[in-house]
C-alpha cells in the first residue's frame, strides 16, 4: 500500500494492433500518474535480462522471439498501489480467460500475445524499472 511506482509494457502485439492510445489512456483515466514513456526495440540480451525470470521454461524462447519482433512501448506509472491495481486492470495472463473489462479481456485471445505487461510485485517493479529506464528518464511530478 501506498504510492507505488509500476512498470508496463504495450508488447509487439498491441503497438501493431494501434492500441497504443486506448491504453495509455486507461490508465490515465483510472488517475495513474505516467513519469516516464517510451518506445523500444528490445535487444534479445534486454529481452532475456527483462523476462530472465520465466528462463528455462518451455514459453521462453517463443516469447523472446515475440518481444522482440517489433517496437514495445514502456512506461512507468505512479499511484497509490499503483502494482495491484495496474495488475487488476490488465487481467490474467491468458487472453481467453481474462475478465472482459481487463485490458487482455478486452484485447486478447493469446496466452502469449497477451497485449501488455505490468510489474507483479515491489521487488519485480524496482527491477523491471532498471532494466528499461534509467533514473534520468524518470520524471517526478
Ligand atoms: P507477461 O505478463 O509479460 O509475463 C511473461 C509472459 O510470457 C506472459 O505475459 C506471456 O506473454 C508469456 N507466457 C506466459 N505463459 C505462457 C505460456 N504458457 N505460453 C506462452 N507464453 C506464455
Amino acid at each position: 500500500m501506498g504510492i507505488e511506482e509500476t512498470l508496463v509494457l504495450i508488447k509487439p502485439d498491441g503497438v501493431q494492433r494501434g492500441l497504443i492510445g486506448e491504453i495509455i489512456s486507461r490508465f490515465e483515466r483510472k488517475g495513474l500518474r505516467i513519469k516516464a514513456l517510451k518506445m523500444i526495440l528490445f535487444t534479445r540480451e534486454k529481452a532475456e535480462e527483462f523476462y530472465s525470470v520465466h528462463r528455462g521454461k518451455p514459453f521462453f524462447e517463443s516469447l523472446i522471439k515475440f518481444i522482440t519482433s517489433a517496437p514495445v512501448v514502456a512506461m512507468v506509472l505512479e499511484g497509490d498501489s499503483a502494482i495491484s491495481v495496474v495488475r487488476r486492470m490488465i487481467g490474467p495472463t491468458d487472453g481467453r480467460e481474462a475478465p472482459p473489462g481487463t485490458i487482455r479481456g478486452d484485447y486478447s485471445l493469446s496466452i502469449q500475445e497477451n497485449v501488455v505487461h505490468a510489474s507483479d510485485s515491489l521487488e519485480s517493479a524496482r527491477r523491471e524499472i532498471s532494466v528499461v529506464f534509467s533514473r534520468g528518464e524518470i520524471i517526478d511530478w
